[in-house]
């Protein structure tokens, strides 16, 4: 949700911007922007749509500048226009600003700042935030001199209700810049005597040495090639800083036409990678090293809520039912925006997990945070390894799928449905859970990224499928049990990717309403991989036959009677039910990903979307 880049050192800054924009556009892609500061004051360009046209605009301009911030924008307040894209500067000239999140009270500081004489142009909250600082600078430049910026910053923002990331520049500093954050994520980066700060560290890991992850309520000011961090009480912060990974093979597209492809044939690595390092010796059991829980304590838990949103609480519901079917623990899972104000009353045996491929959402931050703060402990399964989820975190489990740049989630879905699996076999094998069943289940997960690379060699088939269906503009998924929530995932994908209208139901329950929609123009897409519900899903198949729909399903091999009675079957291999979930998702993201492409859709960056939501 919004990207923002900053940049201060000895070289250009233009194309440093640039390239850590190309990094962080799957943050949003409304708009663009930089603001370099030149000789002769700063140069701000900014132009709506992807990058590519700011690049275009940018064209041959001699920008030299050797710092300056940069923006993609995800809209909030304002529309998408020129004028409300970012870099914003005050109405002074003297700050400019990227800003990514929030400011809830924008419109009581705007009327305040009318009143001292700063007017704002766009529709914008950070135009707002922009001459905010300006206004507290100019009274610190009065009063003390020199400071003034990093304290112009500070008292703005103890003003400032809501939620920012940024990066300021002041045209009386211009060599400073001040980054600060609340709710919104930012992260320093550390070079050879530069600086950089981003929304995530992929928008600078190919220039810096280290990161340093900023907490809320703190600021950063660099100056002189150095930095420092203080709190908004001003009272020094010691860094923390971490090496920077970086992995350019898995940020390019490698031949692939789009992310989204690639990362759905990186399934059977990324499964490995979430797998790795936590079987039990004896493949009976599974295991895992950042928990902080004793086998004790998590033998008292008697109840677990999921906290997570969009296809991270798909992958959750599937856990609900494998954690209840193999554990015996009672499972909720719950919207992250809905719990975190439902004040939902929690036994005192209640473990939170909260899951994120980000770990920047900002409603599974705060979901998190209001368990935390009632003192439940909070587990994370997250994919963003440092991530603001992570940090705050009692526990948790890394993913390690590696960056997922495509918006719509397929490697971090599927890696999240093989740990609740291994969750569901620990927390079992603490119970009832027999070492004989175990076993099977380990082998099983063992056998995946096997299995998901079979299910990758029907692509061309998922393609033609596709091709027959591509003109359709609503489609119903079905299936029952744990295909249910897979179901709902394989409609969510689809209608992200390809803009077809798509529900996902319990297949039975389809009778109590959808049933409605279903006939010529309303094909179904049914899940029918789980050999103890195959007759309830013919019957059900045959119901939606009934009404002149056409029907396509994935079916594992033991369900082949299902595979006469469609119009198109993907058979995908047979396995253990632990292991279904996962299988049963790779089908239904090529098939999205195809009719995406077809109905000529920009699959990695769909409309109005974006890969990590840090705006309520
Ligand atoms: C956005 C993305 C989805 C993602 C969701 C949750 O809506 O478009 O693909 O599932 O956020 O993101 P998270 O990073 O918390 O898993």
């Amino acid at each position: 949700m919004c990207g923002i880049i900053g940049y201060l050192g000895n070289r250009a800054a233009k194309d440093i911007l640039l390239d850590g924009l190309r990094h962080l556009e799957y943050r949003g892609y409304d708009s663009a922007g930089i603001a370099t500061w030149e000789l002769d004051g700063f140069a701000v360009v900014r132009s709506v749509g992807r990058l590519d046209s700011l690049v275009e605009k940018l064209g041959a301009m001699e920008l030299r500048g050797t710092s300056g911030i940069g923006h993609t924008r995800w809209a909030t307040h304002g529309r998408v226009s020129e004028e409300n894209a970012h870099p914003h500067r005050s109405c002074d000239g003297k700050v400019v600003i990227v800003h990514n999140g929030v400011v809830e009270n924008f419109l009581a500081l705007a009327a305040f700042l009318k009143e001292k004489g700063y007017f704002s142009s766009s529709e914008t909250d950070s135009e707002v935030l922009a001459n905010l600082i300006a206004y507290h600078c100019a009274k610190e430049v009065d009063q003390r001199g020199h400071s003034a910026f990093l304290e112009g910053v500070r008292k703005a923002l103890l003003h400032v209700r809501g939620a920012y990331g940024i990066a300021v520049m002041h045209g009386d500093f211009p060599g400073e810049m001040v980054g600060a954050r609340n709710s919104s994520p930012l992260v320093l980066g550390v070079g050879d005597g530069e600086f950089f700060f981003a929304s995530d560290t992929a928008g600078f890991a190919s220039h810096a040495k280290d990161a340093v992850f900023l907490n809320d309520g703190e600021l950063v000011h660099l100056r002189g090639g150095d930095f420092s961090i203080c709190t908004l009480s001003r009272e020094k912060v010691e860094a923390a800083r971490r090496a920077v990974e970086w992995h350019e093979a898995l940020v390019e597209k490698n031949g692939y036409e789009h992310f989204m492809l690639k990362e759905i044939f990186e399934q059977p690595i990324a499964l490995e990678n979430a797998m790795r390092g936590h079987f039990s010796v004896d493949g009976s059991n599974t295991h895992f090293g950042g928990l902080q829980m004793s086998p004790m304590e998590l033998r008292q838990v008697d109840r677990i809520i999921f906290c997570a949103c969009g296809s991270a609480r798909c992958a959750c519901l599937a856990a609900e039912y494998l954690i209840e079917r193999i554990a015996r623990v009672p499972v909720e899972v719950e919207y992250a925006s809905e719990f975190r104000y439902r004040n939902a009353p929690l036994d005192r045996n209640t473990l939170v997990i909260a899951v994120s491929q980000s770990g920047e959402t900002i409603d599974t931050l705060a979901a998190m945070r209001e368990a935390r703060r009632k003192g439940f402990r909070v587990l994370a399964i997250t994919n963003g390894v440092g991530s603001s989820i992570a940090r705050e975190a009692d526990g948790g489990i890394y993913q390690h799928a590696g960056p997922e740049i495509g918006v719509a989630a397929t490697k971090s879905f599927t890696s999240q449905l093989c740990i609740a699996a291994m969750v569901a076999i620990y927390l079992g094998r603490l119970r009832d859970l027999s070492c004989e069943d175990g076993v099977e289940m380990v082998d099983a997960l063992r056998q995946v990224p096997k299995n998901v690379e079979e299910i990758l060699r029907l692509d061309g088939e998922i393609r033609s499928i596709a091709e027959e269906y591509a003109n359709y503009e609503n489609m119903l998924f079905l299936g029952r049990q744990s295909m249910f929530p897979l179901a709902i995932e394989g409609a969510l994908k689809l209608k992200e990717i390809s803009y077809v209208h798509a529900e996902g139901y319990a297949a039975a329950e389809m009778k109590h309403g959808p049933i409605a929609l279903i006939g010529e123009n309303c094909p179904a897409f049914f899940l029918a991989c789980d050999g103890r519900m195959l007759e309830k899903i013919q019957s059900n198949i045959q119901e939606v036959r009934a009404r002149g729909a056409r029907t396509i399903a994935v079916i594992s091999e033991n369900c082949s009677a299902a595979a006469s009675m469609v119009d198109r079957a993907i058979v995908i291999p047979q396995t253990h039910f632990i292991a279904q979930p996962i299988l049963a998702a790779i089908p239904m993201q090529l098939f999205a990903y195809h009719m995406g492409v077809l109905r000529g859709c920009d699959v990695d960056r769909p409309r109005n979307l974006a890969k990590s939501v840090t705006v309520e």
